[in-house]
């Protein structure tokens, strides 16, 4: 593990923010191997050194748990020959061994957990639990009522049984806020396009765009806002990622 900044270490641990980080060290409230730190900019080594703030030792941590919000171009796995990794996003954060919770594809973007809490990804994951995932697509051309009704019962994408039951919404054109989908549904070289939130409850392999295609619209952009109780904080720009407060840590483990 390389060396950190103090301040990027509480922050990362989830301290709160850099400038709330800086008034706890001013305050004397953290110790690095028994001496109280001060300096902001003290590098520290998370795997070797104490660090304890208010009685509470911070670096000796079994689980940590991240949000990412994943850019589009990163590949979700620890390690990969052809493209960068979610994983290089997270340089420095404290933690051993973490790996993202399920796929996203290479062109997707937005909330991707890392953690290495293994039994609580095996939950999340696995199929008996269900849990709910909501995504932002926008897909070719005008998504119809009808269309939307199919999404919602299940399609044949190809696999052994239709989809499950899922929930489809068509947000109107001025709803979408995220610059990437571009203000207009019409963006496209002047084709429709359709923006529709999407919740589904189980994960196959390019799921949406399986489920898009079946019905007819192929998805042109696609980000994950939403995976059970977690919410991707739309405060992160594309890259960057922070430390689950224990609120979301108890809600997921919760589920
Ligand atoms: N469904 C997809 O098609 N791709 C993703 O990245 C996630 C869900």
């Amino acid at each position: 593990m390389s060396l950190l900044r103090l301040d990027k270490f509480l922050a990362d641990a989830g301290l709160g923010t850099r400038s709330q980080v800086k008034l706890l060290l001013k305050k004397g409230l953290v110790t690095v191997n028994g001496e109280a730190a001060k300096k902001p900019e003290q590098k520290v080594d998370p795997e070797n050194d104490l660090i304890v703030c208010e009685g509470t030792s911070l670096s000796r941590q079994e689980f940590y748990y991240y949000m990412l919000n994943k850019p589009a171009g990163y590949v979700s796995a620890t390690e990969d020959n052809t493209a960068p990794t979610v994983l290089s996003l997270l340089k420095g954060a404290p933690g051993r061994d973490l790996f993202p919770v399920g796929r996203l594809d290479k062109d997707t973007k937005g909330l991707l957990l890392i953690t290495n809490d293994g039994p609580l990804a095996h939950r999340l994951l696995s199929p008996r639990h269900h849990v709910d995932k909501t995504y932002l697509v926008k897909a070719a051309g005008t998504v119809t009522p009808d269309n939307l009704v199919r999404l919602e019962n299940g399609l044949d994408i190809g696999e052994k049984s239709p989809t499950l039951p899922a929930k489809a919404k068509l947000l109107a054109p001025q709803a979408d806020s995220t610059p990437e989908t571009s203000p207009s549904p019409k963006a496209e070289g002047g084709q429709e396009t359709s923006l529709v939130e999407l919740t589904i409850h189980e994960g196959k392999f390019h799921q949406v765009k399986r489920m898009f295609q079946a019905i007819g619209h192929p998805v042109l952009y696609l980000k994950r806002i939403s995976m059970g109780s977690l919410v991707l904080d739309e405060a992160l720009a594309p890259g960057e990622f922070r430390a689950l407060t224990a609120e979301e840590t108890a809600a997921l483990k919760a589920l």
